[in-house]
């Protein structure tokens, strides 16, 4: 056990205690962030004169020599320690001796671990949105080679309209650049740097908390240290944040399966992103976009746990908090995986477009085209509705498309119907009629897909 108190203990911990309270096995994850932060304070506190240049000199060394030794494998962080601050303030002292001692002078753990957690995840959120960028472009570059391929557009999961690929995809975009725009507004509100805080009324040092911000990357301190040490607001909101690039990620998956189904066969999901079955030789399984819909419940899981953590919690630091590292962390490399996952999948898919169109077609989703119609040769809509309605039901009968009934059906339906019936409802002018923004024409998505290339140069 290597702890950094006892003084005022009589008694060894119980070893069982030791183990449960320790967080070593998951806090070694920021070592790199943890060592940054120390390396910000002692420069601080040489500036403030509160440290020797010598003594700055050789913290600032020593912090380095663990921090290689760590990356090239030459020292291990093992359980011998409670918590990474313990681990590197250890080290420091086997390496340099006194000086070692004075490293957490005018600091707690309880702004540290504040300070760890908060620059670990600030780089993970820039991550995540890389990730999403690089979703954003597959995506993008799918909508540009498919604004006139057709396909049904789904209400209720039942045939509605037409629409294109390009229109479908576009959604998706939007989403995804939404998720963007939520990490970078968290990241703008949680840029301040708790250090300084103490344990949790700020110290008697003369510290220069502007000093250690600027050097760390922040826009400016936290402006107050209870909150400083027991702020965990940020945790949540990326929390909630990458629940919903899943919830999102989930929606696109389960599209993707039920167009790669057999009944479907809209796409079809690449060898390397599929997989097989140990008995039935005839299966090709989307396991990639399950396990990302699947995986969804382990990030929410995550936001309703440090939501639950932090209700009751008076202030300011109480060791509950270290509760908010593990699950935050599955759901950070969970969100990744996924996304990287995804992306790679979407890229690899092949898009049967012929099917698609024969689905939109047979599907009736041009019938209120065909209605409109017959509003525009002086039919009132709700009796058109009516007429095109028996059209469908004489189509369901006779097993057929709108289209390819023959003049003669038409008119002994109603005699409104003539020879431009069938260029009134082709998916081509279904589709080309739908002109304002955000509707699915080629010239409607054409000036969307600029507006995206220029977002995806600028943002
Ligand atoms: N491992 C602790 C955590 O993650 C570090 C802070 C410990 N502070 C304390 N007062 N015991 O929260």
């Amino acid at each position: 056990m290597a702890q950094l108190w006892g003084g005022r203990f009589t008694k060894e911990t119980d070893q069982l205690v030791y183990n449960f309270n320790a967080s070593i096995s998951f806090d070694k994850k920021f070592y790199e962030q943890d060592i940054r932060g120390s390396i910000a304070h002692v420069t601080m506190l040489a500036r403030q004169e509160i440290l020797t240049e010598d003594e700055k000199t050789a913290i600032i060394e020593g912090l380095n020599g663990i921090k290689s030794d760590v990356e090239d494998g030459t020292l291990e962080i093992t359980d011998k320690y409670e918590d990474i601050h313990s681990f590197v303030e250890a080290n420091l002292i086997d390496r340099i001796g006194e000086p070692g001692k004075k490293l957490h002078t005018g600091r707690s753990r309880n702004d540290q671990v504040a300070l760890d957690m908060k620059l670990y995840t600030r780089d993970e959120i820039l991550e995540v949105d890389a990730l999403l960028k690089e979703l954003l472009r597959v995506i993008l570059d799918t909508m540009k080679m498919h604004t006139e391929d057709y396909m049904p557009g789904f209400t209720h999961l039942q045939k509605a309209q037409p629409i294109t690929l390009a229109h479908h995809m576009g959604a998706y975009f939007e989403m995804f650049k939404r998720d963007r725009s939520r990490l970078i507004d968290i990241h703008a509100r949680m840029n301040t740097c708790p250090l300084g805080s103490g344990a949790l009324a700020g110290t008697t040092y003369p510290l220069d908390r502007n000093y250690t911000a600027q050097l760390l990357g922040f826009d400016g301190p936290t402006l107050n240290s209870m909150d400083g040490v027991s702020d965990r607001d940020y945790l949540i909101e990326f929390l909630s944040a990458m629940s919903t690039i899943m919830m999102h990620l989930s929606r696109f998956s389960e599209e993707i399966i039920i167009w790669n189904s057999n009944e479907y066969r809209f796409v079809e999901i690449d060898d390397a992103y599929s997989t097989g079955s140990s008995i039935m030789p005839q299966k090709k399984n989307p396991d990639i976009a399950e396990l990302v819909r699947g995986k969804t419940g382990r990030v929410y899981g995550a936001l309703m746990s440090l939501l639950t953590t932090m209700k009751g919690i008076p202030l300011a630091y109480n060791k509950d908090m270290q509760e908010d590292k593990e699950f935050v962390f599955d759901a950070i490399d969970t969100t990744k995986g996924c996304l990287a996952l995804f992306t790679g999948m979407l890229k690899t898919m092949k898009y049967n477009k012929a099917n698609m169109e024969a689905s939109a077609k047979n599907g009736f989703t041009n019938a209120t085209d065909a209605a409109d119609y017959l509003v525009k040769h002086g039919v009132a809509f709700r009796d058109a509705h009516g007429i095109v309605g028996q059209l469908v039901l004489y189509c369901i009968d006779k097993n057929i498309a709108l289209d390819d009934m023959s003049l003669e059906e038409y008119k002994a339906i109603s005699s409104v119907f003539d020879e431009d019936i069938y260029e009134a409802i082709s998916m081509k002018t279904c589709v080309d009629t739908r002109k304002t923004i955000g509707a699915p024409s080629k010239e409607a998505m054409d000036k969307v897909i600029a507006l995206h290339e220029k977002y995806m140069i600028v943002e």
